[in-house]
């Protein structure tokens, strides 16, 4: 297997990994999120990356000379391995999407849950437990639905009911609660690691965002080692957008490519938690606000993955932006006409590009690359205004087409 340290994102300390270890404990649960730091001088010798011996449509697991797991369930052969698509998009020609919808949950979270069953079984654990704001609870659940582990979920019950509906049918024991998704992650946290149940948190267990990664990876191997200007994704915690910088960091550091896609993180303006964050300045500091989206993947107040995300996104010499809910529903039905439904978060990296098209920060000269975390059929009242309802008869069908 792969070696690794982790080491903390603030104070920099090193540790061996270890069942139970989540976070540095001298900086806290915020502060001191780890990295999960690989030999890469030895990796760069593994003969599939010396070989670039990858194939665009093989599930994440191609990638696991950079993974910390051994253990593999049967479904990991489909999780990854996701479309990259093509579009003349907005005025510009052929603009990578990256379409993480069609994972077996649909959403860009079965990365990380895949990851978090595997490292559960490598260390012994038969207990799950997720917090979520639905998408990663939805993965874990049906992820793990087939294997003999338990799975403890806990989500506030305002969350979509295609999402609720993917829980429920999962066999997962699952706990609605009243209350944000914020207050719902404290209450689980608190439970989980005092019953020593497995953390399915991808923004405290340092192990997910190495799921997530694989994205960016893909991204480079089915563009043919040609990385993109720009690569937009919607942000919550902060973990997948950070995910995507440290795979995209890695591949250069392993040799092949030589590049880093500035990152462009895409919030909702009714909660921008982590773009408030990023735009106070260094040192980043952890943050608390109040608000709603109906892009309720991404309704965050209190972002735990806060200090990778703006250190990350800082690095790629990227920034935050943030829309209005009615920017994020136009950004759904205008993507609908790719043949793509994405929910509200999922679309958010469309209207992005929108925004900086028009500010005239993107030009046509750029290349880019939306990342769409989850499918559109999970949330389908988002769109409720665009499901007509006329009714015909069947006269009224065969005159229309009369003559
Ligand atoms: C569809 C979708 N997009 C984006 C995100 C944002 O991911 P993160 O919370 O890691 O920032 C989520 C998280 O739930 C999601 O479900
Ligand atoms: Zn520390």
């Amino acid at each position: 297997m792969t070696t690794y340290i982790l080491r903390c994102i603030t104070c920099k300390k090193e540790f061996d990994s270890q069942p139970g270890l989540y976070y540095c404990e001298d900086c806290g649960k915020i502060m001191g999120t780890l990295e999960v730091v690989y030999d890469y001088e030895s990796i760069k010798e593994d003969p599939v990356v010396r070989e670039k011996k990858f194939d665009k449509k093989a599930s994440m697991y191609q990638f696991s000379f950079l993974l910390p797991t051994i253990s593999k369930l049967q479904l990991d052969e489909y999780v990854g391995g996701t479309p990259l698509y093509k579009f003349d998009l907005l005025g510009m020609k052929d603009v990578l999407v990256k379409y993480d919808g069609s994972n077996p949950s649909s959403s860009y979270k079965d990365r990380a849950s895949s990851i978090a069953i595997n490292k559960a079984i490598d260390e012994g654990n038969d207990i799950l437990f997720c917090a979520s704001t639905g998408n990663a609870a939805a993965s874990l659940a049906m992820l793990n639905a087939y294997t003999d582990m338990k799975t403890y979920i806990f989500v506030p019950a305002a969350i979509p009911d295609g999402k609720r509906a993917q829980l429920e049918i999962s066999g997962a024991e699952v706990y609605a609660v009243e209350g944000t998704y914020d207050e719902v992650y404290d209450l689980s946290l608190d439970l989980g690691l005092e019953k020593g149940w497995y953390c399915r948190h991808a923004a405290i267990n340092p192990y997910l965002l190495e799921g997530k990664k694989t994205g960016a990876f893909e991204i480079v191997i089915q563009n043919d080692f040609e990385v993109p200007d720009y690569v937009f994704i919607g942000v919550g915690d902060g973990t997948v957008v950070s995910s995507l910088y440290k795979g995209f960091w890695e591949f250069r550091e392993i040799g092949l490519t030589d590049k880093i896609p500035k990152i462009i993180g895409v919030q909702a303006e009714g909660i921008p938690a982590i773009k408030e964050a990023f735009e106070k300045g260094k040192p980043y500091k952890p943050i608390a606000i109040d608000g709603s989206t109906v892009a309720d993947s991404i309704s965050v107040g209190k972002p735990r993955d806060v200090i990778k995300a703006c250190t990350y996104v800082e690095a790629s010499n990227g920034f935050f932006i943030s829309l209005t809910d009615d920017e994020i529903l136009d950004a759904i039905k205008e993507l609908g006409k790719t043949g793509i439904f994405a929910e509200p978060a999922g679309a958010v990296p469309y209207g992005g590009l929108k925004k900086l098209i028009y500010e005239e920060k993107i030009t046509e000269s750029d290349t880019v690359c939306l990342v769409i975390t989850g499918n559109g059929l999970k949330d389908v009242n988002a769109v409720k205004d665009a499901i007509s309802k006329t009714i015909f008869t069947t006269e009224e069908v065969i005159k229309r087409f009369e003559e």
